[in-house]
């Protein structure tokens, strides 16, 4: 797939739409049951410079009409993940997923995990604990749904264990091609270090993504981003040789989206991989270093399983 067809408009024969503008004229171009997986995240209405804070119920009902399209537009056997924060009221925090889940539920969708995406880089509070998680809402469309979870295990913890007794005595009792990665995903934010750091102020790690994007899809399939940013979620669906749609109403965003997937087709995009472990300050030198990535490459399945190399982080780049 070198040299991808990004098309501005929304176009079922490109493997790249990039829409300019309001989310909801992208969505109402898109067929019913077109998209395999959206994955997105909304403004959380905390006032950033790409939002105007809106009253709580308002803020609901706009992100109702966006939800009530991806719905629509989504595949009998895909996914919805919707990752949220907290919106802050004077001092007083409310989560969003909990806000938003009745939404979810009243349009039919089956929740399948409530993934805690927790980092250790945050504001520091002082008048309550800093926070330091936000949460992915994995919803399904139905009960026949995708979900390879093969292609997203991790190492085990005690690869060699064995079972000590019955049967399968001295066999290994792990599985194989590693162990589920469960519902709490401690994945680095993007930070000023953070080698994939753009201008956006919240702006999704690729291995976040790819982990979704690689147990909920499969290769051709649609992965929709209405509030695509600097364009993560395409980035990770292209690289993984999936197709990618989003809209971005900020042209500067949608600039640096088209700029990372050029260089993602070059092969100069810079990520940092699902495999690097997160830093350990008793062990800073074993690590993987940050990866290019290439649009169109053999298939970028990651090797989970190799062995750590010592490679010299230098500064902390977490
Ligand atoms: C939380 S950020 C998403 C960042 C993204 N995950 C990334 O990795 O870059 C939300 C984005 O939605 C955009 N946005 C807000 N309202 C929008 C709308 N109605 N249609 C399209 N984009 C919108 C904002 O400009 C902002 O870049």
């Amino acid at each position: 797939m070198t040299g991808i067809a990004i098309s501005h408009q929304f176009d079922p024969t490109a493997d790249c739409v990039l829409f300019q503008g309001d989310c909801l004229d992208l969505l109402a171009q898109i067929p019913d049951e077109f998209v395999q997986l959206v994955v997105t995240s909304p403004p959380y209405n905390l006032g950033k410079p790409y939002e105007s804070q809106l009253e709580l119920n308002e803020y609901l009902r706009e992100q109702r009409q966006v939800i009530e399209e991806c719905v629509r537009a989504l595949n009998r056997t895909g996914s919805i993940c919707w990752q949220v924060g907290n919106y802050v009221e004077n001092g007083e925090i409310i989560p969003l997923d909990i806000v938003l889940y009745p939404i979810f539920a009243s349009l039919g969708l089956h929740l399948r995990n409530r993934i805690v995406w927790h980092f250790g880089h945050g504001l520091h509070a002082s008048r309550r604990f800093s926070g330091r998680y936000e949460v992915i809402l994995w919803f399904t469309k139905g009960n026949d749904y995708t979900f390879d979870l093969d292609a997203v295990r991790v190492p085990q913890k005690y690869p060699h264990k064995k079972y000590f007794k019955g049967p399968k005595k001295g066999q290994l009792s792990g599985h194989p091609l590693g162990k589920n990665p469960g519902d709490i995903w401690e994945i680095p934010n993007v930070k000023a270090n953070h080698v994939e750091k753009t201008i956006h102020p919240c702006q999704f790690p690729v291995e976040l993504i790819e982990r979704l994007v690689l147990a909920l899809t499969q290769e051709g399939d649609w992965v929709l981003d209405p509030f695509m940013g600097v364009g993560t979620t395409a980035v990770a669906a292209l690289i993984h040789q999936r197709r990618a749609i989003g809209a971005e109403i900020i042209p500067e965003y949608m600039q640096i989206a088209r700029e990372r997937i050029a260089l993602a087709e070059k092969g100069q995009l810079r990520i940092r991989p699902m495999q690097r472990p997160v830093y350990d300050p008793d062990t800073p030198r074993t690590t993987v270093p940050p990866q290019f990535v290439q649009i169109g490459a053999a298939p970028l399945q990651p090797a989970l399983l190799e062995e750590r190399h010592a490679y010299d982080v230098g500064e902390r780049q977490e």
